[in-house]
């Protein structure tokens, strides 16, 4: 199958990877409800078709936090890519670099941020915080003395949330001979998987923490250790210990909610990523793009105001623009891309998106995304 949307790279990833890690990706919370509400209230928005206006020159290039966006798009931090393609990580900052967007680099990524740098763009960085405060310090020196220009503070994880088809898989929750068992069997039945990643893909370590783990062996085994590790006592003064360590951009992720979002520009964010993490945590609450409007009325101005969740085209993005976001972010549509077809994909991906983005500019009559206002939408 040649992939046009992401859909496609999403059924392409189904094929190709071994069961756990695609239920991992496609997976969300309890019942899916988020999940499900990120993409639908996406869809539902009716774009406004406007026509005979001249639309020969689109700018679609934005400036934020001190960097130029070549599209208003950026690559949402995905935990393990690495086991998704073969150092999945380096590949996803390469086609990103190659399409002038930001990558930011998981806290859980297989790949280091010394390795993900070394590809010549340093990341953003994605930070979790874990109880181990002296670790995080060096975490964060580290990303910083190797040129990451911007760190995202995930702050919608203080616990992980139940997702049933990881239990259901094996993924997580199996024993031991449970899980080799299961793993055997899908290394045989994932034959270029199992060659790309389990063979030539080592180590399968989450790299940037890896020193941090003492115990354990298996991505999962790290992943545990993570679960155990977050610090649920953080609050917003631990921003202020944040910036202590950190002296560049500092974006908060996971804000639905438009008194937090005030709470972040009082602590001093730079910017917000308007998320409920892919519908992965909190299951029931409402979409990013539904959410994004308040926000944008109660903080817009103040700080640099992105969104994810449920975006699946460039259509998708116009819409978010629209809603009050200056770039909008995408997770799984990249790991879905990089499980078909690693970063090839991944940059093809990136194009299918521009492209449509153009479209839906040109048949709105918005010829330059930084003027993309709710007037573009038919909100009746
Ligand atoms: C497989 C997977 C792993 C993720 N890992 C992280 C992570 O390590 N850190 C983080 O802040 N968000 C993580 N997220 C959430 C994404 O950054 C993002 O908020 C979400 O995927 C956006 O929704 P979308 O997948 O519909 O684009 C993850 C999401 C997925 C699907």
């Amino acid at each position: 199958m040649r992939a046009a949307s992401v859909s496609d790279y999403r059924e392409l990833a189904r094929r190709r990877l071994p069961r756990i890690f695609f239920e991992y990706i496609d997976g969300g919370s309890y019942a899916e409800v988020t999940l499900g509400r990120n993409v639908a209230d996406l869809e539902a928005i009716a774009l406004r078709q406007r026509v005979m206006r001249d639309m020969t020159d689109l700018k679609m290039s934005v400036e934020t936090l001190g960097q130029t966006l070549s599209l208003p798009v950026g690559l949402s931090p995905v935990g393990m890519a690495g086991m998704y393609g073969r150092r999945g990580e380096t590949q996803a900052a390469r086609a990103a670099a190659a399409a002038g967007v930001p990558f930011c680099l998981s806290t859980v990524g297989v790949c280091s941020v010394e390795e993900v740098a070394a590809t010549g763009t340093p990341p953003w960085f994605q930070l979790y915080m874990l109880k181990d405060r002296g670790y995080m310090r060096e975490l964060l020196a580290r990303a910083r003395e190797l040129g990451s220009p911007v760190l995202v503070f995930t702050v919608d994880l203080p616990i992980p949330g139940a997702r049933y088809r990881d239990i259901r898989s094996g993924f997580t929750g199996a024993s031991k001979l449970e899980a080799a068992l299961a793993q055997a069997w899908d290394g045989i039945t994932h034959p270029g998987w199992t060659w790309d990643v389990f063979v030539h893909g080592r180590p399968h370590t989450l790299g940037s923490v890896a020193g941090a783990v003492k115990q354990g062996g298996r991505v999962t085994d790290f992943l545990a250790w993570i679960a155990r590790n977050f610090d649920r006592s953080v609050t917003w003064k631990d921003l202020d210990w944040v910036r202590e360590n950190w002296d560049r951009p500092i974006v908060v992720k996971g804000v639905l909610d438009p008194e937090d979002a005030r709470d972040a520009v009082r602590a001093g964010a730079q910017g917000l990523v308007v998320s409920n993490h892919g519908g992965r945590q909190l299951d029931g609450v409402r979409s990013s793009i539904s959410a994004l409007p308040k926000i944008a009325d109660a903080v817009g101005n103040d700080l640099e105001l992105f969104m994810d969740g449920g975006v699946r085209s460039g259509l998708d993005v116009l819409k978010g623009l629209a809603l009050g976001a200056k770039a909008c972010f995408m997770g799984r549509p990249w790991a879905y891309a990089l499980g078909a077809g690693g970063e090839p994909a991944i940059r093809k991906m990136l194009d299918t998106i521009r492209a449509e983005l153009a479209v839906a500019m040109i048949l709105t009559g918005c010829n330059d995304v930084r003027a993309a206002g709710r007037d573009l939408l038919d909100l009746d």
